[in-house]
């Protein structure tokens, strides 16, 4: 064979390989909605910059007649490509090939660019669509899941993982994005769940459709195993490169700078947004934007356990990982939900250097039977967990309520925050003025001729006493107390003058976090 007919027989098998599952499958997949698994890869990286590994990889499987059938490229396509100029490597599964089903040869395609990542330290991206483990290839199907979940372990803290569900991820599948750091589902095409509505049916008789059960919404808004919520496949891949922005490539880098610019004070000036009466809520989505440099903020988990905020934000051009209780929903309080939202992005900051800047507004913990048996006592264990064992710069501002657990649980001194700054509206008590008063006076509120007077006057005089910055600064609690136009003047300060900083815990294998 000459070179020419050599070169023109390659062509033709790759012709006949990236077709995938062929027309009528592809056009099922469109008109559903969705885009093909090479198409999604090719909106989602920069321009041309996609290559593509293992085309012909073939499965191997010889029983139920699979010895007679060809799925192109055992129905997932991985390869390498970059993003915002940088390398990351990716794997998308193909439903037009037997469902993007998971054989022995699809998964060790999956591993194979895992490892990749692995060993040259960049992010991997999985796009998830597929009717799960290969029901044909039986325990070797299973094989291939436990090797994946194996290597998300792995790689857990040293690349950032991306799970994006555009399609069906049912089963045991489900624990790979599970095991990720952010997962990306899009509104009336990801489906997410355990045991389908079929299996629910037979099994508890209860009828319900595979988008009340796992949809996008149902993931971003109920069960929080989902970061990330988009409405079309297009703005979830504008969200994953937005992200890519604020994140290090891995865990040894430095998210790439950004031009320093001041925050927009026109639409966010904190002496506007902060409300001069101490029970009105207010938005600390604003408060963020008033000191962030150019009033970004880039939320995470937005619509779940909206009682705390998450994000990323710059100051003058790093990226700082912001926890913030957000006093329009419950108060801020903390529960189950919130300290488990906050407590593992704690750790993703912490993990790949991400300093951290805490801003505190609550009244404590959300009491309740509910929250106590669902384990509010576990649950809440885990923020101080995260924020006691994050060694990178801790910095937190108390703008106004900081009460008992909370006040410990938010990134306090004691839990070696690095600088604790205050606002003098700031409020630092074991608890809120009329709980306290009620305890501690309840003899002179009970004997007195005008209890209800009494207790206000009992109130008064609490709140005068504790209800302020100042007893926690006279013990160094506080190291500033703070006007509220100098914020960002102290948060640049205290993360420029930390950037060297180095903790040492003890010699030990690993901690044991309440997980
Ligand atoms: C083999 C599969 C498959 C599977 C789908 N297909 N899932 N082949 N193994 N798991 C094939 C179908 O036979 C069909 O092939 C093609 O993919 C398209 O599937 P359809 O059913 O026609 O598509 P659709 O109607 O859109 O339904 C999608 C679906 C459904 C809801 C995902 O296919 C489905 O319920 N699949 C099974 C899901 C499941 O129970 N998986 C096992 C989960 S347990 P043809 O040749 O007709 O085009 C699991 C354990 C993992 O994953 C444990 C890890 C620890």
């Amino acid at each position: 064979m000459s070179l020419k007919s050599k070169t023109s027989d390659l062509r033709r098998r790759m012709s006949e390989a990236i077709k995938g599952g062929g027309d009528v499958a592809i056009e099922k997949q469109v008109s559903m909605g969705k885009m093909t698994a090479r198409d999604r890869i090719i909106a989602l990286l920069d321009d041309k910059s996609f290559f593509e590994y293992d085309l012909f990889v073939e499965h191997a499987a010889k029983d139920f007649d699979m010895d007679k059938k060809r799925l192109a490229g055992d129905g997932v396509i991985t390869g390498t490509g970059t993003i915002n100029g940088h390398p990351i490597c990716i794997y998308a599964q193909d439903f037009t090939v037997a469902g993007g089903s998971l054989g022995y040869m699809h998964a060790r395609k999956i591993t194979k660019i895992m490892d990749h990542a692995m060993r040259l330290k960049v992010p991997i991206i999985g796009i998830n669509d597929s009717g799960g483990a290969r029901i044909q290839e039986g325990v070797n199907s299973l094989a291939g899941y436990g090797e994946i979940f194996y290597r998300n372990t792995l790689a857990s803290g040293v690349i950032p993982q991306i799970s994006v569900i555009l399609g069906p991820c049912a089963g045991g599948a489900v624990y790979s994005p599970a095991l990720t750091d952010f997962v990306f589902v899009v509104e009336n095409i990801s489906k997410m769940f355990i045991t389908g509505p079929e299996v629910i049916k037979t099994v508890l008789g209860e009828e319900i459709s595979m988008e009340a059960l796992g949809g996008a919404r149902v993931h971003a808004e109920t069960t929080g195993n989902a970061h990330f919520f988009a409405t079309s496949e297009q703005e979830c891949f504008d969200q994953i490169k937005d992200l890519f922005t604020y994140i290090p490539w891995n865990n040894k880098k430095k998210a790439d700078p950004f031009p320093v610019k001041p925050p927009q004070t026109k639409n966010f000036k904190i002496q506007n947004i902060f409300p001069a009466d101490p029970t009105t809520p207010y938005d600390v989505r604003d408060i963020i934007r008033s000191v962030s440099d150019n009033s970004d903020f880039f939320e995470i988990q937005e619509l779940w356990a909206a009682n705390i905020v998450i994000g990323y934000a710059r100051f003058n051009g790093e990226t700082v990982g912001i926890v913030a209780n957000q006093p329009m929903v419950l108060a801020g309080v903390l529960d189950v939900d919130s300290s488990d939202k906050a407590a593992r992005f704690i750790r993703y900051c912490d993990a790949f250097n991400i300093p951290l800047l805490t801003l505190v507004d609550l009244p404590g913990y959300l009491p309740g039977v509910d929250q106590e048996h669902a384990g509010v006592i576990r649950h809440g264990a885990k923020l101080l967990y995260a924020f006691s064992e994050a060694t990178v710069p801790k910095i937190t501002l108390i703008l106004r309520k900081a009460y008992g657990g909370g006040y410990i649980a938010m990134c306090s001194s004691h839990l070696r925050a690095d600088f604790v700054f205050a606002w003098p509206t700031a409020e630092i008590a074991v608890m809120g003025p009329t709980g306290a008063a009620n305890i501690i006076f309840r003899k002179e509120i009970m004997t007195a001729e005008n209890p209800d007077a009494m207790r206000e006057k009992m109130v008064e005089e609490y709140k005068q006493k504790y209800a302020n910055p100042y007893v926690a600064a006279a013990y160094g609690y506080i190291d500033s107390v703070i006007e509220l136009k100098d914020t960002r003047k102290f948060i640049t300060h205290a993360l420029d003058i930390s950037e060297s900083k180095t903790v040492t815990h003890f010699d030990r294998k690993h901690g044991i976090p309440p997980f």
